[in-house]
């Protein structure tokens, strides 16, 4: 199965001493590491203006706000979804190695007529390649199914609990692909705050995003601070709550983020459709948001969020929904014969 990655309950965040030392420097090791730059994740009053925003990472890569997933997009219909995407106006294309898409991926960057400076392309290695030469080998698979020489933004795409030494060693090569030049920033997903804790304590370079669920119903509000504090990109996976309908998921009393009330009704006020109230919100509130869509009006749909502006009581209304479950399994969970499957040479 496609792998999900998934948060953890609302509560289970706790501030712990090696966090508050992770915030000012670790005297230990002296104040060697990167600029932790806070204050350089948007801020929500910069977010007051409908333009897409852009963002910066505390290594200064820029990113636009919304991008554009791929998870579950066929390998057959992946060309034509991210030549659409890149057709109508998106510039930064989410893929991982375990989605089995990033030949198609890099297949629609090499029909398109866009830039590739101007191109923000993020994948995803997967824990089968966790290590340190593992991970390196595993650039040089994603980067030659792309064909892309250097990688924009390269994460680790979970915590492998029994494996995190492994998972530590992975972070280790992405820095140095990063001090290679052969990618310009580097990050985790679905690491909840302690073991970004024990990531960022063990290693050089504080990840410059955390891709994880985050949508109304799991905002993750205790992992956002603790992003802010780190100057760390919080990244939204199924931003429109995807994961709260996904077909054949989840049981029988799901509630999907498209169906819910307070949303319909902040539609309804601005005559957008809520998956456009739910994008607007994380742009409101600094987030990156990596919407997926195979279909070419929804595509157009979701990018068309620049001409209207959700007040501080409808972003609070949709705060509000937050149930503190996430919809996808926990991240914190083993990895077994089964789930480390190999992820192809080509
Ligand atoms: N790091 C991780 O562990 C992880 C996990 C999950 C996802 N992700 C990333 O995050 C991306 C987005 O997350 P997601 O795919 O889970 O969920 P999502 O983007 O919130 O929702 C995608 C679903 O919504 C539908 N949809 C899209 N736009 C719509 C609209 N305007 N109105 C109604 N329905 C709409 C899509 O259907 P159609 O395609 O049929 O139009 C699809 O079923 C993924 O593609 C992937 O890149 C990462």
């Amino acid at each position: 199965m496609i792998p999900l990655g998934a948060g953890l309950p609302a509560g289970a965040f706790r501030r712990t001493a090696s966090v508050a030392r992770a915030v000012r420097g670790s005297p230990e090791r002296g104040n060697d590491r990167p600029s932790r730059a806070l204050g350089s994740v948007p801020s929500v009053e910069d977010m007051s203006d409908p333009k897409i925003p852009t963002l910066t990472l505390h290594n200064g890569v820029r990113l636009p706000a919304l991008g554009f997933g791929v998870f579950q997009t066929p390998p057959d219909e992946t060309i034509a979804a991210v030549e659409e995407a890149l057709r109508v106006g998106y510039r930064h294309i989410d893929t991982a190695a375990a989605y089995g898409n990033e030949r198609e991926v890099g297949e629609a960057i090499r029909r398109s007529e866009v830039d590739r400076a101007d191109l923000v392309v993020e994948t995803k290695v997967w824990a089968s390649d966790y290590g340190y030469d593992e991970t390196l080998h595993a650039f040089e698979k994603a980067s030659a199914k792309l064909g892309l020489e250097q990688l924009d933004i390269l994460i680790l795409h979970q915590v492998a609990a029994n494996l995190f030494d492994r998972t530590i060693d992975a972070y280790r090569a992405l820095e140095r692909l990063l001090a290679e030049g052969r990618v310009r920033a580097i990050g985790v997903s679905n690491f909840p705050v302690p073991r970004l804790t024990q990531l960022i304590d063990a290693t050089e370079v504080v990840p410059h995003l955390n891709q994880v669920e985050l949508h109304p119903y799991f905002s993750q509000p205790e992992l956002q601070d603790f992003h802010r504090e780190q100057g760390i990109l919080t990244q939204a996976w199924s931003p429109i709550g995807g994961i709260t309908f996904y077909p054949g998921w989840g049981g029988e009393d799901r509630r999907s983020t498209l169906a819910d009330p307070t949303i319909g009704e902040i539609a309804a006020a601005h005559g957008r459709t809520p998956a456009q109230v739910m994008l607007r919100w994380h742009l409101q509130q600094g987030r990156s948001a990596i919407p997926k869509s195979v279909t070419p009006s929804r595509i157009a749909e979701n990018l068309a969020v620049t001409d209207f502006v959700l007040s501080d009581a409808q972003l609070a209304a949709i705060d509000a929904l937050d149930t503190g479950t996430p919809g996808g399994p926990e991240p914190e969970r083993d990895f077994d014969d089964r789930q480390l499957f190999p992820i192809p040479e080509a």
